[in-house]
């Protein structure tokens, strides 16, 4: 278990590491990210590196048995490098080329930019692969939160892009239906970047330039992870990156978690119950190597980015944020940062410790929640968050919710339905997981589908085979509709999805957010909104019905029995007092008991995580400012504050419990 903060050895007067790395020992960190921006000093000139003061705070670090994750850094680069070439600046979507000074304002398929930055790589992990100091490698920093670069390097080489997905022009204005609006291409060499332009593009055009983008992310990490594992020596070193929390759609993390050995991501989430919106995150981390991850930014106090700042963290607030990403399955976390920063742009985040290095509020947190961890990293080590739910996560899926092509309503609606979906599993108190399409759905009794526009045949078998073999799925509109080129097929749906919904899809009606449709299932009447999908049955059977308006009558939810399993269609976007009635009711059928065999009262979190043997850790988290009362079926022993737990007790403000039985 890793406990640690992004600290920043470049912005300190050397003679006080020695003091920073004391308080950390006795706020029991054991780990520290650092390097992330600070090529200039290890780089000084071209060519002249500069490992001197590197070298001294990575012995002092293992004096204060503190293990460092070293970031190579890649899109903040140095002014003589910058310098050496005006095209290595991003040129965004209107045509214009950013400016230095900033952060991440570097086209990152710059053949210099690639080249500087794995040679960097290269040297570092050369220098220190073998350092028994060093436990991991940290991919620069977020890679991926940059605009689009639209200039002349990456236009060309999206062109031979796109020759080497579809071989031929011909092809490419077939898969794309480029005849629309008469924009057939004669080569390659006329297809543009998707800059400002008067009427929407495409949508094939824009899946394609996603898959793109994303395509140019990972090569940048492939580049990277390649440039630092040539290099290690045989130890554990590990290699890693910070992946942006869930707002972020820019990577598909799956693929380009195949390049790490742990999943990483950056957790900023307001306080309070509210947390839980992006809570899905930690679940999608999880996915990305189907293992524990780390988080390599925790947010403590206010935060730096405009409109962000929101409310600085209550007494406790900390303590549970903090055990909230371990319940969910992080083996790492690290808050950002050490110490507040007196000068650059991020003046006004919180940290651990303040302007002149002094222990804040926060830090006491931090070293209570330090000394409790001790006690109880020993009896988690080793677990894993297992869960029988998981929710479909999709890139090429969402990117195409999100083009203002494929669907002219809110964009925000894909990461809605998830969180709708995730959160009502997660407030019923069972553990849920997130899955990828390549990802082994046998793993789970129970598949939620958001949505699942973009499908291929082998997609298509693959949720065949889980239905097949006794998975129960629960589909949404919006799923099985068009091909990987987000063109529709003829029957509104790929022709294996009618057979394994027993249903066909006469249309797709919209409703706006002010005209919910009411429908009924198993006697009790719910709402809900978006689409409404006007469903002929084949072999399923309607099991609810639309109520009102001219819906009045069409099946609302349908079953179909598949081989030993079913398939579910709700033919809405259900409100949440749907998905808690029929997740329970369908989890009971199919025998998904939750954690603690009852919903935990409003506010309250319930994870857990597993041993091989079996022995189970229940967090229970209280996300409010309230004191709430709870019940046990059995008396537990709670490792996290030492004591025995009755069948009925309290949780206080943010208080945070971890019973074993
Ligand atoms: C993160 C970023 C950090 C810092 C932080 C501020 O997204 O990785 O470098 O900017 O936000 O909250």
């Amino acid at each position: 278990m890793l406990y640690g903060a992004c600290y920043y050895p470049e912005h300190r007067d050397p003679e006080r590491w020695e003091e920073d790395l004391h308080l950390m020992r006795q706020a029991g960190l054991n780990a520290l990210r650092i390097g992330e921006f600070s090529w200039k000093r290890m780089e000084p000139a071209e060519g002249a590196f500069d490992f001197a003061w590197l070298d001294r705070f990575v012995q002092l670090a293992g004096n204060y048995s503190i293990g460092l994750v070293l970031c190579p850094p890649m899109r903040t680069i140095p002014a003589w490098l910058a310098e050496k070439d005006s095209n290595l600046m991003i040129v965004n979507e209107e045509g214009v080329s950013l400016e230095y000074a900033s952060r991440y304002t570097f086209c990152i398929n710059h053949p210099l930019l690639r080249e500087k930055s794995a040679r960097l790589a290269a040297v570092m992990a050369a220098r220190y692969g073998n350092s028994p100091h060093v436990i991991g490698w940290h991919l620069d920093n977020e890679i991926g939160d940059e605009p689009d670069c639209h200039c002349p390097g990456c236009k060309s080489q999206w062109q031979q892009w796109l020759k080497a997905k579809y071989g031929t022009i011909r092809a490419l204005n077939h898969a794309w239906g480029t005849v629309f609006w008469s924009l057939e291409f004669d080569h390659f060499g006329q297809i543009p970047t998707p800059r400002i332009t008067k009427a929407d593009y495409n949508p094939a055009f824009l899946q394609s330039w996603r898959e793109y983008r994303s395509d140019c992310n990972i090569e940048a990490v492939r580049l990277l992870a390649e440039a630092v594992r040539s290099q290690l020596g045989d130890n554990d070193q590990y290699i890693t990156t910070n992946n942006q929390m869930f707002w972020s759609k820019r990577t598909d993390y799956y693929k380009m978690a195949e390049h790490l050995d742990i999943a990483g991501t950056n957790y900023y989430p307001p306080y309070g119950d509210r947390h839980r919106v992006l809570s899905f995150g930690l679940a999608a981390s999880r996915s990305f190597k189907k293992a524990p991850f780390h988080v390599y930014e925790l947010r403590n106090e206010g935060h730096a980015i405009l409109g962000a700042a929101d409310n600085t963290p209550a007494p406790g607030e900390l303590e549970r944020l903090t055990m909230h990403t371990i319940a969910n399955g992080a083996d790492g976390v690290f808050y950002f940062p050490w110490k507040r920063f007196p000068f650059g742009s991020e003046q006004n985040h919180g940290a651990l410790t303040d302007f002149d290095g002094k222990p804040t509020r926060m830090y006491a947190e931090c070293r209570r929640i330090g000394e409790r961890l001790k006690t109880l990293a020993p009896f988690i080590a080793g677990s894993q968050v297992e869960s029988d739910i998981a929710v479909l996560y999709d890139f090429p899926s969402r990117w195409h919710m999100e083009h203002r092509s494929a669907w002219t309503g809110d964009n925000g609606v894909y990461e809605r339905q998830i969180n709708m979906l995730f959160l009502t599993v997660r407030k019923l108190g069972y553990n849920c997981d997130a899955v990828g399409r390549t990802g082994d759905f046998t793993a789970y009794k129970l598949l939620l589908i958001p949505m699942l526009p973009i499908v291929d045949d082998d997609l298509v078998a693959k949720l065949q085979h889980y239905a097949e073999a006794g998975g129960t799925l629960v589909f949404h509109p919006m799923s099985g509709i068009k091909n990987s080129d987000a063109c529709y097929f003829p029957d509104r749906l790929h022709p294996n999805m009618i057979r394994l919904l027993g249903s066909r899809t006469a249309e797709t009606a919209t409703s706006g957010p002010h005209s919910p449709v009411g429908f009924e299932w198993e006697g009790r009447q719910y709402v809900g909104g978006v689409f409404q999908e006007l469903v002929k049955l084949e072999t399923a059977l309607a099991m609810g019905s639309f109520t009102e308006q001219w819906y009045k009558g069409y099946p609302a939810v349908t079953r179909q029995w598949t081989g030993k399993g079913q398939t579910w269609f709700i033919a809405t976007y259900a409100e949440e007092a749907f998905y808690t009635d029929f997740i329970t009711k369908l989890c009971r059928e199919i025998g998904i008991s939750p954690i603690l065999s009852t919903s935990p009262p409003e506010g309250i979190e319930i994870a857990m995580r597993q041993q091989q043997d079996g022995t189970r850790y229940v967090f229970v988290l209280n996300g409010t400012a309230e004191t709430v009362q709870m019940s046990l079926p059995e008396r537990m022993t709670d490792l996290w504050n030492q004591e025995e737990v009755q069948d009925s007790f309290t949780l206080k403000p943010y208080q945070v419990r971890v019973l074993i039985e």
